[in-house]
C-alpha cells in the first residue's frame, strides 16, 4: 500500500532524488547497518538468525557497490532507500526488519558525519604531508636571500628558509581547524530515530563504539536538526583555501619571467596550444581560483542553516554537494601546494640580485642613526631625504649615504648585515630561522 494515489512528477522526482551525489555514502551507510542490526540483535529487538540474514546481505550489498554492479532501481531515492531494498531483495524478509528502530534522518546525519569525520582526517594528513615538504624545502634554501614585500615593493631582505615557514605556521593553524571540526563529528546522532527517539530499548553506546564517535547526541531533536560540523568542516576547508591562494599567488608571480625566482616541476605547469615556448603555473592559478569556490560552499550552507525551524527539513539534503565538492576540491588543492612546493627550483641568483637593491636597507640605515641618539621619527626623515638624493641623481645609495653619515653606513649597507642584523625573535637572521625550524619539526614529531 502507499499513502499516494498518484504518481510523482517527474521534474519533482529529479528535483528530490539526492541518489545522484549521495552514492558516495554508501561504505559508511553500509558500516552503520552493519552496527545497527548487531545492536539491535544484542537487545533482543530482533532475532540472531535475523541479523546474520541482514549482515550476510549487507556483505553482498557492498561487494555490489564495490564492484560497480549494484543494480540501482528508478525508485531508489537515495542512497539509503537503494541499500535497504537491494538488502531486502538479497536476504528477503529479514531485510525488512533492519530499519526497525531507525530513521532516514538520524541515519544520514550519521552517515554524514562519519563522511565529514574521514575527510577532517585525510585534511590533516595531507597538511602534514605539506608541512613536511615545506620545512625540507626551508632547510634547502636556509640562507637564500630574497626582498620580502608589501604592497608587492621591495621592502626589506629576508632568508628564503624564513618565508616558507611563513606557509608553515598558516598550514599548522589549519591542520588545528581540521582537528577541531573532526571533533566536532565525533558525538553520534543514530539513535534519535525520526527526532523524538525510539520505542525500542536501543544501546546507543555499543553502536557509537563500532563506529568510533566518542559519545552520543544528548538530544534527539538537536541531533537529526544538527549539521553544524558541517559548517566546522567547510569552515576550515575556507580559510585553508584560502590561504593556498596566497600561496598559489605568489607562485605565479614568482615564476613569471619577470620576477623569475623559481621554476616550476612540469609534472605541475602545462604548455599553450599555440605559443610553443609556454610554461604556465596553471596549478598555481587553480589554487588561487578555488579558494572561493569553497567560501561559497560555506556561505551556501549557512543559507541552507538559516532560519531552518526545527528539526529535520528536506532543506538538509542540500548540505551533501556543498561538502562532497568542497572535500574534492580541499584534496587537490592540497596535493597541488605540496606537488608545487617540494619540486620548485628557486634561482638564487635572481632573488640574491633583488635583494641587494640597497634600498631595502633604508629601514637600517634609519635605525643606525637610532643607535647613534637620535629619535626614530627624525631619522626616517633624515634617510628617506638620502633616498631621495639618490633616486634623483641616480647615485647609488651609499655614495650618498657614507659620506652624510660616516663609514658605519657602509657595514649596514652590506647585504648580509641587513639580514642577521634581524636578530629578534620570529625574526629572520640564521640563528632565529634555526630556532624556528626546530619548533617546526617538533610540530610534526
Ligand atoms: N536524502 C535525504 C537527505 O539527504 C535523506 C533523509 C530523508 N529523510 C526524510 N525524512 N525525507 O537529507
Amino acid at each position: 500500500m502507499s499513502r499516494f494515489a498518484e504518481p510523482q512528477d517527474p521534474a519533482f522526482r529529479e528535483m528530490n532524488t539526492s541518489l545522484g551525489f549521495d552514492r558516495r555514502l554508501w561504505p559508511h551507510d553500509v558500516a552503520q547497518s552493519r552496527a545497527h542490526a548487531r545492536m539491535l540483535a544484542a537487545q533482543g529487538i530482533i532475532t540472531e538468525p535475523d541479523r546474520d540474514a541482514i549482515l550476510a546481505g549487507l556483505d553482498g550489498v557492498e561487494a555490489e557497490l564495490h564492484a560497480g554492479t549494484f543494480p540501482f532501481a528508478p525508485d531508489d531515492e537515495d542512497i539509503h532507500m537503494a541499500v535497504e531494498r537491494r538488502l531486502t531483495e538479497l536476504a528477503g524478509a529479514p531485510g525488512g526488519r533492519l530499519h526497525t528502530a531507525r530513521s532516514r534522518n538520524d541515519q544520514v546525519v550519521t552517515d554524514v558525519a562519519l563522511f565529514t569525520r574521514d575527510a577532517a582526517r585525510s585534511a590533516q594528513a595531507q597538511l602534514t604531508v605539506f608541512m613536511e615538504a615545506l620545512v625540507d624545502a626551508a632547510e634547502r634554501h636556509l640562507d637564500w636571500a630574497l626582498p620580502g614585500y608589501t604592497h608587492l615593493q621591495r621592502a626589506q631582505p629576508v632568508y628564503l628558509s624564513h618565508h616558507l615557514l611563513a606557509w608553515f605556521w598558516m598550514a599548522d593553524r589549519d591542520r588545528g581547524r581540521f582537528a577541531a571540526a573532526e571533533a566536532a563529528c565525533s558525538v553520534m546522532p543514530l539513535g534519535a530515530g525520526a527526532l523524538a527517539g525510539v520505542n525500542f530499548d536501543t544501546d546507543r553506546g555499543m553502536v557509537a563504539r563500532e563506529l568510533g564517535f566518542a559519545s552520543v547526541s544528548p538530544n534527539s531533536i538537536d541531533a537529526v536538526a544538527n549539521r553544524d560540523f558541517i559548517l566546522d568542516y567547510l569552515a576550515a576547508a575556507a580559510t585553508c583555501a584560502t590561504h593556498l591562494s596566497r600561496l598559489g599567488a605568489e607562485i605565479v608571480l614568482w615564476s613569471s619571467s619577470e620576477f623569475g625566482f623559481l621554476v616550476l616541476p612540469d609534472a605541475w605547469s602545462s604548455g599553450s596550444s599555440i605559443m610553443p615556448q609556454k610554461k604556465n603555473p596553471d596549478a598555481g592559478e587553480l589554487l588561487r581560483a578555488k579558494a572561493p569556490r569553497i567560501v561559497g560552499h560555506l556561505q551556501a550552507l549557512h543559507g541552507v542553516m538559516h532560519a531552518l525551524p526545527l528539526t529535520y527539513n528536506k532543506d538538509l539534503q542540500e548540505d551533501k554537494e556543498h561538502l562532497f565538492d568542497s572535500v574534492d576540491t580541499m584534496r587537490l588543492c592540497l596535493a597541488a601546494a605540496t606537488g608545487m612546493v617540494a619540486g620548485a627550483r628557486f634561482d638564487r641568483e635572481r632573488m640574491s640580485a633583488a635583494a641587494s637593491d640597497e634600498l631595502i636597507a633604508a629601514t637600517d640605515l634609519a635605525d643606525l642613526l637610532v643607535k647613534q641618539g637620535m629619535p626614530f621619527r627624525e631619522s626616517h626623515g633624515v634617510i628617506a631625504g638620502l633616498v631621495r638624493e639618490s633616486v634623483e641623481s641616480g647615485r647609488s645609495l651609499a655614495d650618498v649615504a657614507v659620506p652624510a653619515l660616516g663609514q658605519d653606513a657602509r657595514a649596514v649597507l652590506a647585504q648580509s648585515s641587513w639580514l642577521e642584523s634581524k636578530a629578534s625573535e620570529g625574526g629572520t637572521a640564521l640563528g632565529r630561522v634555526r630556532e624556528q625550524l626546530e619548533q617546526a619539526r617538533a610540530r610534526l614529531r
